[in-house]
């Protein structure tokens, strides 16, 4: 989708449509209120009927017949003024542009919503208008043979009075492009099966980003790590036909100092291992390199914004397969920092690669690291699907990733992390266990990194509830969410390190 910002009325504008919105209960102002007049006081006549309140993501599609240029005028509920934000701009946003793509409309015109009377700075809600636009009219039709070559709305117009606003709007309208691409391809990778996306298919990704958008990228092949030690890792490989790879990422080294690392889990398929998973929902463990895409995601993005920060992204890729030579329960795996874990379940295969990803991470002497994993089906049993638990090790780089969480909606919230949790993996033969049981498996989990996240602050986001959506909602289309992409990519670009 081709977004631009240009100056102008937008009831001068002669598209196949153009957008207003309305908040509830408030009379057409502003831009809509020139719309309206213009159509003979018809927006009023609809309010009056009761028919159309406002409420946010109600919509309301109008056809002008002459009296304005455009063929048509989609309104736009914003809801109540008072409980205005950044997030109901993008879900208005979101709706209206799925709505006229729905309606076949591939050319259209818009306001910014909520920059008037709602009281948004100009930067931040037109890259909120331009994600979320870019977003809800995303499609994952790769494997569709007959796929309609039918065209989405590929063109969208910010259309914007003020003069002395275009700058900042078109800037806003550019970060947008960068980060909404970014989350598209996190969830092209998530959505795309296990046969396609494999640990050499996440190789190729991240040097194709680091080529276009001028990060520098090495991948680790099996000999490499076997050279690092990096035992854990390994051990969960071992049954599959396809070789690891671990990714390095660099953007923006020259900036120099203690660069932000950004670590995701890449299982490119979950079996389970020997430990197999039941038949039910195994095909969505395909998903299980949601954190390794919201990090390649992230990385690119903060490539092409340019942030002016050294920042560094980590993927280990593996796929968790049973076979004849796969790793067993019992085992004892030796890491790359020395620690030895005996394995309970080959299923908790994801703690063991990002293991050797923290310690891995130590290099850098880092001002902060970051993980996201689909770790645990605990976290999806405790937190649901629409936030991700956030355990770690560092209150104030808890509280930025927080507030990181908040400004782009992709929430986290504090699960704790204590010595009891640790005790709870305590092994009889080996230093650790991979599994503290049922209870509590959120915890234990993550307990069993902080022994690997030592020396740098450290937050790790378990996504295992929020990577997926089983519903679509007005920005996120049913399938992978792509969750990650945008908090790190906020997280990077506000990082204050110390
Ligand atoms: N990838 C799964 C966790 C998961 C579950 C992600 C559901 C998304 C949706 C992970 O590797 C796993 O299998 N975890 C086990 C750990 C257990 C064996 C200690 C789990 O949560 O059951
Ligand atoms: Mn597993
Ligand atoms: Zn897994």
């Amino acid at each position: 989708m081709k977004i631009t910002v240009q100056q102008g009325e937008i009831q001068k504008k002669a598209d196949e449509a153009i957008v207003v919105n309305l908040f509830k209960d408030v009379k057409p102002g502003g831009a809509t209120g020139a719309v309206d007049k213009a159509l003979g006081g018809l927006l009023g006549a609809v309010l009056d009927s009761g028919d159309f309140s406002g409420k946010l993501n109600q919509t309301l599609a109008l056809y002008p017949n002459g009296k304005i240029p455009a063929q048509r005028v989609l309104v736009v509920g914003l809801g109540k003024q008072k409980d205005f934000d950044l997030e109901a701009a993008r879900q208005a946003a979101g709706t209206a542009a799925r709505q006229l793509q729905d309606l076949g409309v591939k050319h259209a015109s818009t306001i910014l919503h909520g920059t008037g009377a709602g009281g948004l700075d100009l930067e931040p809600a037109a890259q909120a208008a331009t994600e979320a636009s870019v977003l809800s009219c995303y499609r994952f039709a790769h494997y569709k043979s007959n796929a309609t070559s039918k065209k989405g709305l590929d063109r969208l117009t910010v259309v914007e009075f003020d003069k002395g606003k275009i700058a900042r709007a078109r800037r806003g309208v550019q970060a947008g492009l960068h980060i909404a691409a970014a989350t598209c391809l996190a969830r092209d990778l998530i959505n795309h099966p296990g046969n396609t996306v494999t640990p050499s298919y996440l190789a190729r990704t991240a040097r194709q980003l680091a080529r276009q958008h001028g990060l520098s990228c090495k991948v680790i092949d099996e000999t490499g790590m076997k050279r690092l030690g990096m035992g854990a890792l390994l051990g969960v490989s071992q049954g599959s036909r396809q070789p690891a790879r671990f990714i390095v990422l660099e953007h923006n080294k020259k900036a120099g100092g203690k660069p932000l690392v950004l670590v995701g889990k890449g299982v490119t398929f979950d079996t389970g291992g020997i430990s197999l998973k039941p038949v039910a929902g195994m095909g969505d463990m395909k998903g299980d390199m949601s954190g390794a895409a919201a990090v390649l995601g992230a990385m690119q993005a903060i490539g092409a914004l340019k942030v002016p920060r050294y920042v560094v992204g980590l993927v280990p890729a593996v796929e968790n397969m049973p076979d004849g030579n796969a790793y067993r329960p019992g085992d004892v795996l030796t890491s790359m920092a020395g620690k030895t874990i005996e394995i309970i379940s080959t299923d908790a295969e994801g703690r063991l690669i990002l293991a050797d990803a923290l310690t891995y991470a130590q290099r850098y002497k880092p001002s902060g690291v970051i993980d996201l994993a689909t770790l645990t089906g605990a976290c999806v049993v405790g937190l649901g699907h629409e936030v991700s638990g956030m355990m770690g090790n560092d209150e104030e780089m808890a509280e930025q990733v927080h507030r990181a969480g908040e400004l782009t909606r992709e929430r986290v919230w504090p699960l704790p992390l204590w010595d009891e949790h640790r005790d709870l993996i305590k092994s009889d033969v080996a230093d650790m266990k991979n599994s503290g049981g049922r209870s509590g498996g959120a915890l234990t989990a993550a307990a069993l990194l902080s022994e690997f996240a030592q020396d740098y602050p450290w937050a790790h986001l378990d996504i295992a509830g929020t990577a997926r959506a089983s519903k679509s909602s007005p920005y996120v289309p049913k399938g992978a969410v792509g969750v990650g992409v945008r908090l790190l990519t906020q997280l990077a670009r506000d990082w204050t390190a110390k």
